[in-house]
């Protein structure tokens, strides 16, 4: 059996997290120091504040910008469920956007016909590890005085003409699950170049505790979303391996597109000036494959596959409160949802195992 993901953790990876749990300096200690500059250096950061998931990141972040109730906040149609649960959690109320077809990233041209008057901010989603068109999503921002925040969940190793993800907007958010470039199960990582916004952040996910005059004062209503520091020396000394990890994952990528011959598989898309990161594979079907039957095949030939991600206003709990027709307004993520297939692609695969997968995508009927 060949797993739709497999995190590369390494004996040195676990060494650095068992000296953690023998000092006995379990949560939110140097090692989480450590790893927020460290993925501040390598994104070109200025500031960096890990958490407890990539969800927590995205919540820590628009609370941080003060978005609540009585607030629209845009985001695309189709992503992780995370992206549109963290707007209602606030108390605000997420605005669907399509998608465009081949990227499956929020279509900026869609954007403007959704604002309203209540609109605070734009979550864009780098979705499957490529950049959205962010620099338009940021001058539609700029007009309209919008806060951005990036979800760049899967998007560490993507770049925009140079510049990382997650670094454009006001803060960008990203996960280590196991599903992503680097792990240590749960854990997240937000960006900002706001020093005020990152105090912030950093209060936030404290209980609310800052420092002043060398006391603890309790300043706001925090959450409890700490990063453990043996989780840090976990993801840590991944980091330090992520470009080896990006070029395997790449040259892996290119196998599958020599490889896949299928007329009915329609292969991503990654527009001139974009790098990026592998984070998904995602296939699209033609009218003559069934999802279903497509995802049947592959797991008994041994093949792990899944959807790439769902559309979300399609899903029960958003059906119910918001009532919309996927398919006829979000109709680029509805057939993402409907008609995509992720396959596998992480870093301790050979160009051998994806000959196989796309030898066996070859012979769909
Ligand atoms: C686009 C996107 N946003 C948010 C998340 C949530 O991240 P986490 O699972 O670390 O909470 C994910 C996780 O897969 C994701 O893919």
């Amino acid at each position: 059996m060949i797993p739709l993901a497999s995190p590369d953790i390494r004996d040195e990876d676990i060494a650095a997290a068992v000296k953690v749990m023998r000092s006995g300096m379990l949560v939110q200690g140097p090692e989480v120091a450590r790893l927020e500059a460290e993925f501040g250096l390598f994104t070109g950061a200025a500031h960096a504040v890990a958490a407890s998931n990539g969800t927590a990141t995205l919540q820590l972040a628009l609370r941080a910008l003060g978005i609540g109730p009585g607030d629209e906040v845009m985001v695309p149609a189709l992503s992780y469920i995370a992206t549109a649960n963290v707007v209602e959690l606030a108390g605000a109320t997420p605005v669907f956007v399509d998608v465009q077809e081949r990227t499956f990233n929020i279509d900026p041209a869609k954007i403007e016909a959704a604002l309203t008057p209540r609109t605070r901010a734009i979550l864009p989603v780098h979705e499957f590890g490529l950049c959205c068109d962010i620099r338009e999503v940021m001058e539609i921002a700029r007009r309209h005085q919008l806060k951005v925040i990036e979800d760049a969940a899967c998007a560490l190793g993507a770049y925009d003409g140079g510049q990382h993800a997650g670094t454009f907007g006001d803060v960008g958010s990203f996960s280590l699950h196991p599903r992503k470039a680097i792990s240590c199960g749960e854990g997240g990582v937000c960006l900002t170049k706001d020093g005020a916004l990152a105090a912030r952040l950093r209060i936030l996910r404290n209980h609310g505790v800052d420092v002043i005059d060398g006391l603890m004062e309790f300043v706001d209503a925090g959450f409890n979303f700490r990063l453990t520091d043996f989780q840090a020396a976990l993801v840590h000394s991944q980091l330090l391996r992520i470009q080896e990890t990006l070029q395997k994952k790449k040259a892996l990528a290119e196998v599958y597109y020599n490889e896949i011959k299928h007329e009915g598989l329609l292969l991503p898309l990654v527009p001139e000036g974009k790098d990026h990161s592998w984070q998904t594979f995602h296939l699209l079907l033609g009218e003559g494959l069934d999802q279903q039957k497509v995802l049947h095949t592959l797991r008994a030939q041994g093949v792990g596959s899944n959807y790439g991600a769902q559309c979300m206003p399609a899903q029960r709990y958003f059906l119910g409160k918001y009532g919309h027709d996927s398919a006829q307004q979000f109709p680029h993520a509805y057939r993402a949802w409907t008609r995509g297939v992720a396959v596998p692609l992480y870093e301790k695969l050979s160009a051998g195992d994806i000959r196989k997968i796309a030898s066996i995508l070859n012979s769909l009927a």
